[in-house]
């Protein structure tokens, strides 16, 4: 069912090769739009490639990314706008999570995870906002944040600072596009069972898998006023609808969709 109409609209969703991304992904397919997908893993963009075609044709298409790297994310944009000419939608979802506390983690950790979390959304965002300017000006770009970088984290400190400055970059990202039309916003996911859960739970459970479901359970009742993970659905809803013309006043604003787990 179509609940807003991407017909005709380009996006690009960088990391939508699993989890959220990837839920992302396929909503704004249901609705309609055409997709490229960035990833750095082929067989996650691939496959989702693959469900979005067997369900609506082949309106879509893939490129191997790092997000790390400004040339690598410089190409993947290239090759979307090769295949599609404009890109009016794009979402930076992208991320990895690194458990280390905060004197555990060495120099070259602190840079590997902020190359990812954090300039690999500047690339993205910088890239986004030329791409849309060229084409006249409008278009929406969504980065995925945490409700980690809404405040300071003991366990996972250099995970917090990357997320923090992505909704504050987000908001500097807004206000240089709104002169264009060009929307800005962030979402911050709360507890979602993807796989970069698995990094957190086998830290929290001594490398083992034995109890992991059962701790991931225990962590999300501690932190969870609703008393119940989020899914990668409920997070591509909130995406889709900042994506979407029905958002066109929301600048610059980072929403929390996390079950009542931070309230600023
Ligand atoms: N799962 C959660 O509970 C949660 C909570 C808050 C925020 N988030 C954020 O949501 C986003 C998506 O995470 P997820 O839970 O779907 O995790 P995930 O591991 O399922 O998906 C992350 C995707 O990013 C891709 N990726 C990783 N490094 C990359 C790189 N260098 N270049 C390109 N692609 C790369 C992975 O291959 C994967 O497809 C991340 O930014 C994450 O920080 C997740």
């Amino acid at each position: 069912m179509m609940v807003f109409d991407f017909s005709n609209k380009n996006a690009l969703v960088v990391g939508a090769g699993s989890g959220i991304g990837k839920a992302i992904a396929l909503q704004l397919a249901d609705n309609g739009a055409n997709v490229w997908c960035g990833d750095i893993s082929d067989a996650g963009a691939a496959g989702a490639v693959r469900e979005m075609s067997e369900k609506h044709g082949a309106k879509y298409g893939y490129s191997v990314c790092d997000a790390a790297k400004s040339e690598s994310v410089a190409a993947l944009f290239g090759e979307a706008k090769a295949a599609f000419g404009e890109i009016s939608i794009v979402v930076n979802s992208a991320g990895v999570f690194m458990p280390k506390r905060l004197l555990e983690a060495s120099p070259e950790d602190i840079k590997t995870h902020l190359d990812v979390n954090l300039m690999g959304i500047v690339y993205g965002c910088r890239l986004a906002l030329e791409t849309m300017i060229a084409q006249g000006g409008g278009g929406k770009i969504l980065n995925i944040a945490s409700v980690g970088g809404r405040q300071g984290e003991a366990k996972s400190p250099y995970y917090a600072l990357g997320k923090s400055a992505v909704i504050n970059w987000s908001q500097s990202v807004a206000l240089y596009g709104a002169p264009y039309g060009i929307n800005c916003n962030t979402v911050c996911p709360g507890i979602i069972r993807t796989p970069m859960w698995d990094v957190i739970l086998e830290a929290d459970n001594g490398g083992g898998d034995a109890g992991k479901e059962a701790l991931f359970d225990e962590i999300v009742r501690a932190r969870t006023p609703l008393g119940r993970a989020q899914t990668a659905e409920e997070i591509a809803y909130a995406a889709v609808f900042f994506c979407s013309d029905y958002a066109g006043a929301i600048v610059g604003q980072a929403l929390n969709v996390d079950g009542g787990d931070k309230l600023n």
